[in-house]
Parts: structure tokens; C-alpha cells; sequence
């Protein structure tokens, strides 16, 4: 099955990629994804470096394994319905993080000040 392919139709879900461990780039922006990033088991995903979801319709909470993960470095998921608050520690390499236009509460974890974070349209406290 190509990738392409989810374009196609209504909404998919995200389970289709869990066998795709060893990518190092994975872009799918604004394809119909309805789906919570627990449907993914991302600690299988050591080699991946560039996780790009934006515009999709993603729910639920930004799963402390995918921060934690040692190779990745940019991880986009801007304009979908993340809610809950975010993980409070990320990867080595996570240094450029976008999760603007979501639903997240909670406050600011103390890595954004190690980062370039994209926090725009969301519901933070202080
Ligand atoms: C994909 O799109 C084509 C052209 O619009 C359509 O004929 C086909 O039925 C669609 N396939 C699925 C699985 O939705
Ligand atoms: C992933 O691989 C396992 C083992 O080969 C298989 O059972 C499972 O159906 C696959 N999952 C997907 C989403 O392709
Ligand atoms: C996720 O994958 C890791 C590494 O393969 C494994 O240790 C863990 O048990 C898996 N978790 C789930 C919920 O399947
Ligand atoms: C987004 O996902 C939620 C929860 O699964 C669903 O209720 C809603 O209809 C979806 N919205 C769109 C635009 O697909
Ligand atoms: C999300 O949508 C807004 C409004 O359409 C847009 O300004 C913004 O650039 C988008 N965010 C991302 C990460 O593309």
C-alpha cells in the first residue's frame, strides 16, 4: 500500500505505518488522519528523524515515548486536536517542536527553553 493512497477517501487511522520502524522521515501532512498518536507504537521507531502530522485530525495526549524517542530532531504536528498537557522531558536530538493550533493545557515544560517550540493557538497557563 502506498502511502499516497490514505489521500484517497474518507479519514484513516495511523495504525497502517506501525510496521514502517525504520523510517527516518515520515510526512503526511493534511491526509485525513482521525487518530490518537497511541495507536502508533513509536518506540519501535529508532531510526526516525522528522515526524511531520500537521493538519490532520490527531486527538488525545502527545505520548511521552514519541518525545523520548533518541533520533528524532523535528516533530510537527501543528493544526490538528492534541489535548492534555505535554510530556516533561524530551529526546536529546528534539530540539524543533511545533504543536501550535491544538487543544493543549497544562503549563510549559521546562525543555522549551532548550528549544524551538511552536506553542500558538493553544490553552497554556503560565
Ligand atoms: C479513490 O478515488 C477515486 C477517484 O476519485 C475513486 O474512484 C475511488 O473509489 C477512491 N477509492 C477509495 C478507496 O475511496
Ligand atoms: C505488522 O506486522 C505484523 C507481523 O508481521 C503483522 O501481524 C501486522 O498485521 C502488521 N501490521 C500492519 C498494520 O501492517
Ligand atoms: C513497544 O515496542 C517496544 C520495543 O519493541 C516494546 O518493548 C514494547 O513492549 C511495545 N509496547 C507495546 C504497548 O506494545
Ligand atoms: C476528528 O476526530 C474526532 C474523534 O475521533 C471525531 O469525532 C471528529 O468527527 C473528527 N473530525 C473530523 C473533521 O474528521
Ligand atoms: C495552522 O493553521 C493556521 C490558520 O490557518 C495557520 O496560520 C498556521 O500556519 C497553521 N500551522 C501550521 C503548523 O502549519
Amino acid at each position: 500500500r502506498r502511502i499516497g493512497d490514505i489521500v484517497n477517501g474518507s479519514s484513516s487511522s495511523l495504525a497502517f505505518i506501525s510496521n514502517m520502524t525504520s523510517l527516518n522521515t515520515l510526512v503526511l501532512r493534511n491526509c485525513r488522519i482521525s487518530d490518537t498518536l497511541l495507536s502508533v507504537n513509536f518506540s519501535k521507531f529508532t531510526s526516525l528523524n522528522l515526524l511531520d502530522l500537521s493538519f490532520n485530525n490527531i486527538t488525545g495526549q502527545v505520548p511521552q515515548t514519541l518525545l523520548n524517542l533518541n533520533s528524532l530532531g523535528f516533530l510537527f504536528l501543528g493544526n490538528n486536536s492534541l489535548s492534555g498537557s505535554l510530556p516533561s522531558s524530551v529526546g536529546p536530538m528534539l530540539k524543533n517542536l511545533d504543536f501550535s493550533y491544538n487543544q493543549l493545557t497544562g503549563s510549559v515544560p521546562s525543555w522549551a527553553r532548550n528549544s524551538q517550540l511552536n506553542l500558538v493557538a493553544n490553552n497554556f497557563g503560565a
